[in-house]
C-alpha cells in the first residue's frame, strides 16, 4: 500500500516516513515546506511541495502514486499563534482538512489516520484522561484539532471510510541526530537553547497543586509515536473494528522541574532554574490514560523520559 503522508517534511513527520518504510510500505510526502524540511524527506521518498488547498494538484499526486491511505499530519499547531490569529489558524487548518477529505472520497481513498492533539481535553479533571471524557479545547489550535476529527467521522460515515484520529500527548526526542526538533517552542528543546545561549532555563509557575507545584505532562518518545501512526495505519487497512481516537502517551506523569532534572543530568550541569509567573492556559495536569491503544492495538511506549532526552540532546548538538 501508498500511504500519503502531509506534513511529512516536519519534525514528526519525518519520523513517521521512516517507520512506515520500515514496515514496508510505500510512502508519498505532501509538504508546502512552510515550517517543514525538505532534507528530512529521504532522496529516495516522493516529495510534493504543494498547498493542500489546492485541489488539482493534491487529486494529481493522489492518483501518480496510487495512494490507497492517508496520514494527515500537515497543520498550524502553535497554541499562542492560535490564540492571537484565531481566524488564521480556523482558514489554515479547516480549509485543508475539508479539501484534502474532499479530494480523498473523489479518488476513493479509504484510509485515514489523522493526527490530533491531547489538546482536544482543554482542563481534566482526574489522574489521567480517557478517549471518551469530554473534550474542551482551550485554545483555537485545540479547537481546529477537535473539530478535524468531526469532519473525518462525519466524512468517513458517509463515504465508507477506515479512519482513526491519534491524540499526541507531549511529544520530544529524535530518532536520529539529523531529525531532531529545531522549532523550539517545547519545553526540551527550549532548556536546550538557555543551555545553549548561557541562560537559565525557565519554569512557567511553580505553585501549581502538583507534587512539585510544576505542570505534569505525558511525555511521548518522537520514535514510539511514529510507530503508533504505522499500527493505526495497519488496523484502518485490516477488518477489525477501530476506535474513533486513541490517546498517544505513555500513561506517566513528569514535572517540568523533573523533566529539567533529567536534562541536567543528562548535559551534566547544574540547571539552575528560574520560577517566572504561570503560562496562561496551562493545565496543571495532563496525562494520558494508554489503555485503550494497548488493549485495541496492541501498541505501547518502549522509551522512557531519559532516552527522550538523550537523544534530543544529542540532535541538538549536532543541528
Ligand atoms: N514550560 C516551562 N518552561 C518553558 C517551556 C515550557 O515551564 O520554557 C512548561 C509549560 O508551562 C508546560 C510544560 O512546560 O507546563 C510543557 O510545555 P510545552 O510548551 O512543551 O507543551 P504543552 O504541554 O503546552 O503543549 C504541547 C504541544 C501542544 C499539544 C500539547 C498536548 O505544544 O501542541 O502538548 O499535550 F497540544
Amino acid at each position: 500500500m501508498t500511504w500519503l503522508l502531509t506534513g511529512g517534511a516536519g519534525y514528526i513527520g519525518a519520523h513517521v516516513i521512516r517507520a512506515l518504510r520500515t514496515s514496508g510500505r510505500d510512502v508519498v510526502v505532501a509538504d508546502d515546506l512552510s515550517t517543514g524540511v525538505a532534507s528530512r524527506v529521504p532522496t529516495d521518498v516522493p516529495l510534493a511541495s504543494i498547498d493542500l488547498g489546492d485541489a488539482t494538484a493534491l487529486s494529481r499526486l493522489i492518483n501518480e502514486h496510487a495512494v490507497s491511505g492517508v496520514v494527515h499530519l500537515a497543520a498550524k499547531k502553535a497554541v499562542g499563534e492560535s490564540v492571537e490569529r484565531p481566524l488564521w489558524y480556523y482558514r489554515q487548518n479547516m480549509d485543508r482538512i475539508l479539501t484534502l477529505v474532499e479530494t480523498m472520497v473523489d479518488a476513493g481513498v479509504r484510509n485515514m489516520v489523522y493526527s490530533s492533539s491531547a489538546a482536544v481535553y482543554g482542563m481534566p479533571e482526574g489522574q489521567q484522561v480517557a478517549e471518551d471524557d469530554a473534550t474542551a479545547p482551550l485554545s483555537p489550535y485545540g479547537e481546529t484539532k477537535l473539530i478535524g476529527e468531526w469532519v473525518v467521522r462525519d466524512a468517513a460515515r458517509a463515504h465508507g471510510m477506515s479512519w482513526t484520529s491519534l491524540r499526541y500527548f507531549n511529544v520530544a526526542g529524535a530518532g536520529a541526530d539529523d531529525l531532531g526538533d529545531t522549532s523550539a517552542f517545547n519545553l526540551i528543546p527550549l532548556v536546550f537553547r538557555a543551555v545553549s545561549a548561557g541562560e537559565r532555563p525557565k519554569i512557567f509557575g511553580d505553585d501549581y497543586e502538583t507534587p512539585d507545584g510544576t505542570c505534569v505532562r505525558d511525555y511521548i518518545h518522537v520514535s514510539d509515536l511514529a510507530e503508533a501512526h504505522v499500527t493505526a495505519a495497519a488496523a484502518t487497512e485490516g477488518a477489525v473494528p477501530i476506535a474513533r481516537a486513541y490517546n498517544v502517551g505513555r500513561g506517566v506523569g513528569a514535572s517540568v522541574r523533573e523533566v529539567i532534572d533529567v536534562a541536567a543530568e543528562v548535559i551534566g550541569r547544574d540547571l539552575d532554574a528560574e520560577v517566572v509567573p504561570r503560562r496562561p492556559g496551562d493545565p496543571p495536569y495532563l496525562v494520558a490514560s494508554a489503555q485503550r491503544i494497548r488493549d485495541e492495538l496492541g501498541w505501547s511506549a518502549t522509551r522512557d523520559l531519559p532516552d527522550m532526552v538523550r537523544s534530543a540532546w544529542s540532535a541538538w548538538q549536532s543541528a
